[in-house]
């Protein structure tokens, strides 16, 4: 029986371990742009002993940064610093992802502890958003988008593919496609913000079309040997659970056929009035749900951060891989306290051998 430590293999890609770091925003790029600061979270995050680390929603055109301060892959200086990111992941033994993203119409924002709204419009930072329709998200995120045309539809899948080809090129080994929390591809699929009339609205067929099209793109540039995955909000707990629900395996299910080889399963987040059952894993029987009915390998976050909780999810066939995140912010070393709290003995190969060796060697530290 799999559990936490256990490898995972995706295509010709093998974890050493079902832990992954899941893509979680810094906010501190410049131009979409990485620095030193990235260079070092990202490394350490790699050295703490996860499989698999997934760097930050990246956005593949500047409208489709969430803020001013979010990384992009549209040029080659942003994959030139990625390059380095990648390189340093693998060096400590975990699988280099990334998440490409488009926005869409919560795209234009203030970081989040500068106010997490909308930018006002006569910031000079700010730029309008573009989403499926002209309907603004509402709460913090008034902002009314401007409905995309049939040619900025078009242009933003090839972005989405020439984003797929810089990450390729700069040494990821993992991609996955930004269709979750209320940004654009989200927004195209939810009746809620695509009100659109032609081929990209209407009916559930029509409302999957851009996300279909975006998908089928890259992996016509992705190659085969490598996992293709997205985010993807199966579920918006705003009273109409079942039919969202149902509606999104179909599309799962389709995905997989078109070549996505895992889900990482998440809330749509796609209005701000929902009543989401906050809770440690509250998640993980949505998760296996869509594992067994879209018969795709699936990864969840949301509140696995207990070592148990993350192990007991993988064992019970939940999840196939345990996405940790603000634990991980807490403690780049979570694999290693997870393998100790779990009773692993010598806990410590999760670390690189300087610290491994020195470690597993004698009585631990942190219990003088
Ligand atoms: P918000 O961060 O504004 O959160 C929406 C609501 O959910 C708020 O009421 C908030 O509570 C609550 N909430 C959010 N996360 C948690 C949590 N872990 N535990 C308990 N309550 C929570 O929504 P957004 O639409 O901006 O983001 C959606 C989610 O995606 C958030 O959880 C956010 O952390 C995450 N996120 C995703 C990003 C991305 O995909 N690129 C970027 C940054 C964040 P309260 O008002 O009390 O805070
Ligand atoms: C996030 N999250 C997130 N999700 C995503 O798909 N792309 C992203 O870039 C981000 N950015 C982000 C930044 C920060 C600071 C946080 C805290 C969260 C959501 C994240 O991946 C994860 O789903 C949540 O943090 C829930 O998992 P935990 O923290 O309960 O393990």
């Amino acid at each position: 029986m799999a559990d936490l430590f256990s490898s995972y293999t995706l295509k010709d890609i093998t974890l050493r371990n079902r832990i992954a770091v899941p893509p979680m925003c810094q906010y501190m790029a410049e131009d979409g742009i990485a620095n030193d600061l990235h260079l070092a979270h990202y490394t350490s995050l790699a050295r703490g002993g996860s499989g698999l680390v997934i760097v930050e929603a990246t956005g593949v055109a500047p409208e489709g940064r969430i803020t001013p301060g979010c990384l992009g892959l549209w040029n080659d200086a942003q994959a030139e610093k990625l390059r380095e990111i990648a390189s340093a992941i693998k060096q400590a033994g975990a699988v280099p992802g990334i998440q490409i993203a488009h926005a869409g119409r919560k795209a234009s924002a203030n970081k989040p502890w500068e106010g997490d709204d909308h930018m006002a419009a006569d910031d000079p930072r700010a730029w309008q958003p573009i989403a499926p329709s002209a309907i603004a998200f509402g709460g913090d995120l008034p902002r009314v988008p401007t409905a995309m045309s049939i040619a900025d539809i078009q242009r933003v899948q090839q972005d989405f593919v020439h984003a797929a080809q810089r990450a390729l090129a700069a040494g990821f080994e993992w991609l996955e496609i930004h269709f979750a929390h209320g940004y654009l591809g989200q927004s195209f699929t939810s009746a809620h913000s695509n009100h659109r009339q032609d081929q990209y609205g209407g009916t559930v067929e029509n409302r999957s079309r851009f996300t279909i099209e975006t998908l089928d793109a890259i992996r016509q540039v992705w190659p085969e040997r490598l996992p293709l995955t997205a985010r993807f909000g199966v579920i918006e707990y705003d009273g109409n659970d079942e039919q969202t629900l149902s509606e999104s395996i179909a599309l799962v299910n389709t995905w997989r056929t078109h070549g996505l080889d895992m889900l990482s399963v998440s809330v749509g987040f796609t209005i701000p009035e929902t009543n989401i059952p906050w809770g440690p894993a509250f998640l993980a029987p949505v998760a296996q749900r869509v594992r067994q009915q879209a018969q795709i390998p699936v990864s969840s976050a949301w509140g696995f951060g207990a070592p148990t909780l993350a192990d007991n999810a993988i064992r019970h066939q939940q999840l196939d891989i345990a996405m940790i995140g603000r634990a991980h912010l807490e403690n780049p070393y979570w694999t290693y306290f997870a393998a100790k709290a779990l009773g692993k003995d010598q806990a410590a190969w999760v670390l690189p051998a300087p610290y491994a060796h020195w470690l597993a060697r004698y009585h631990s530290p942190t219990e003088d």
